[in-house]
């Protein structure tokens, strides 16, 4: 069995940050029924790859879904809204600030509609705060939670991490916070509010960096390839230091393209194994003995030194090479995986990260699989729905309607937008 079987969310989430969450939820089993604006999720349109298709924005966040429209701003889509509600045991939206409340629904009056249903937003900033009336995208959260300071070089701009810690990752905290709350609900009979800001949630991701502002104040950081010193306030960039109690950094290899690079930590418990092995190579013999990189203390003085000796070893050898070369010396290492590396990865593959789909709009296409396994009831990942595709069979099913009070409902506007004044 599906371990959320029998749990009926109302998603009002779009975009990423929410549709992350709900999906995540939707393949753990959970009924995620994607209540939508009738013009339909923005990213529906956005990217477009396909002409009148889905694009892979929308399809790849909202796998196992089923879509309704509904028109919330008309006063029979209102009252589908409110049914639906008595029905479901979590709400959840990622609307700008005040959205929900505009509509007339906030969290008192949903939780008097109905007093289990676990609400979870998701906003920039949350909702109290200075911050609070502000919209927020994935970059504005990068920059706001500290990601974007402590990314790049030093004597360069501040940079953007591809991995959506901002939506993506706030997505995560909130299934985290939706999953605790409904626990409790089961067994209290109280819903609850659950909120996360996206920037709290950058904040989380970038908690390291926290723990080095505080160390500048007794002293500089010596792991820090790049110049530090106490009281220097912000913690730099450090480029691709490990930012860990062992040494790291990535390492350019044949052929010398944009992604021939392995990542290696040089790891308290390896030195010996790798110096005795690049040593020779780099014509330093008695490297492992060398007293300026002896101890863990010596390398982080002389790690310039050492990551030039190991560039210079790397030359010969391309990233899967060295890879083979360090893992018998249990060397922790990775090749830098281009977008292409991953999608032909039989790893990847065999893990069923990347997964074929189909879809009645665009054919075939790949979406990254679920990358948490659970052993009794793994995934079973299916497209994303069609923009209403379920609006008849979820009122029939979840509301009991008949196919008179959906006729009458729809043409009473609940289900559509009006056409718009010319
Ligand atoms: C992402 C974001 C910036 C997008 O802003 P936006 O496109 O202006 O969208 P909003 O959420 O503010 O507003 C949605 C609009 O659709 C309307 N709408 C949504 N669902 C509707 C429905 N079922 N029926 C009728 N109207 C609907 C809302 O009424 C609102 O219009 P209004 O402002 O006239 O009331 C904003 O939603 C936001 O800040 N969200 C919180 C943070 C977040 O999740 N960001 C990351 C997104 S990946």
């Amino acid at each position: 069995m599906e371990a959320l079987k029998g749990v009926r969310i109302l998603d009002m989430t779009h975009v990423q940050a929410g549709p992350t969450c709900s999906q995540l939820l939707a393949w753990m089993g959970a009924d995620v029924i994607k209540f939508e604006n009738p013009a339909g999720d923005a990213t529906r349109g956005q990217l477009r790859d396909v002409p009148n298709a889905d694009s892979l924005y929308f399809t790849m966040l909202n796998c196992n879904k089923r879509s309704i429209t509904v028109n919330m701003k008309n006063p029979e889509g209102k009252a589908v809204f409110v049914d639906l509600l008595k029905k479901c045991d979590i709400i959840m939206e990622n609307f700008g600030p005040g959205v929900l409340d505009r509509f007339g629904f906030t969290w008192e009056k949903i939780h008097e509609i109905n007093p289990k249903i676990v609400m979870g937003s998701i906003k920039g900033f949350g909702s109290s705060g200075p911050y609070a009336d502000f919209k927020a995208y994935e970059n504005v959260a990068q920059a706001m939670g500290g990601a974007m300071s402590t990314t790049g070089v030093p004597d360069g701009p501040p940079f953007v991490t591809g991995a959506q810690i901002g939506d993506s990752g706030t997505g995560l905290h909130l299934a985290i916070g939706l999953l605790a709350a409904l626990r409790q609900a089961e067994q209290s009979g109280q819903g609850q509010y659950v909120e996360v800001a996206m920037m709290d949630g950058v904040m989380n991701l970038c908690r390291v960096k926290f723990r080095d502002h505080q160390r500048l104040t007794r002293g500089d950081l010596p792991e820090y390839s790049v110049p530090t010193y106490k009281g220097m306030g912000d913690v730099p960039r450090a480029g691709n230091d490990s930012g860990g109690g062992q040494l790291g950094n990535a390492i350019h290899c044949k052929p010398h393209g944009a992604n021939d690079w392995l990542y290696i930590v040089v790891q308290e418990a390896v030195w010996d194994a790798l110096a005795k092995r690049i040593g020779p190579e780099v014509h330093i013999p008695d490297l492992a003995t060398d007293a300026r990189f002896s101890t863990i203390g010596e390398r982080r003085k002389h790690q310039q030194l050492m990551w030039t000796l190991i560039n210079k070893f790397a030359e010969n050898y391309t990233k899967r090479e060295l890879m083979a070369i360090l893992n018998p010396l249990d060397v922790p290492c990775g090749p830098i995986m281009s977008t292409e590396d991953l999608a032909t990865d039989e790893h990847v593959r065999g893990r069923d990260m990347w997964v074929e789909l189909d879809h009645p709009q665009r054919g075939k296409w790949y979406n990254v699989g679920m990358p948490i396994k659970l052993s009794a009831s793994p995934a079973k990942i299916e497209r994303s729905p069609t923009l209403g595709e379920h609006t008849d069979e979820v009122l029939k099913e979840v509301l009991g309607l008949s196919d008179a009070d959906i006729a009458s409902k729809r043409t009473a506007g609940a289900f559509s937008l009006p056409p718009k004044k010319k």
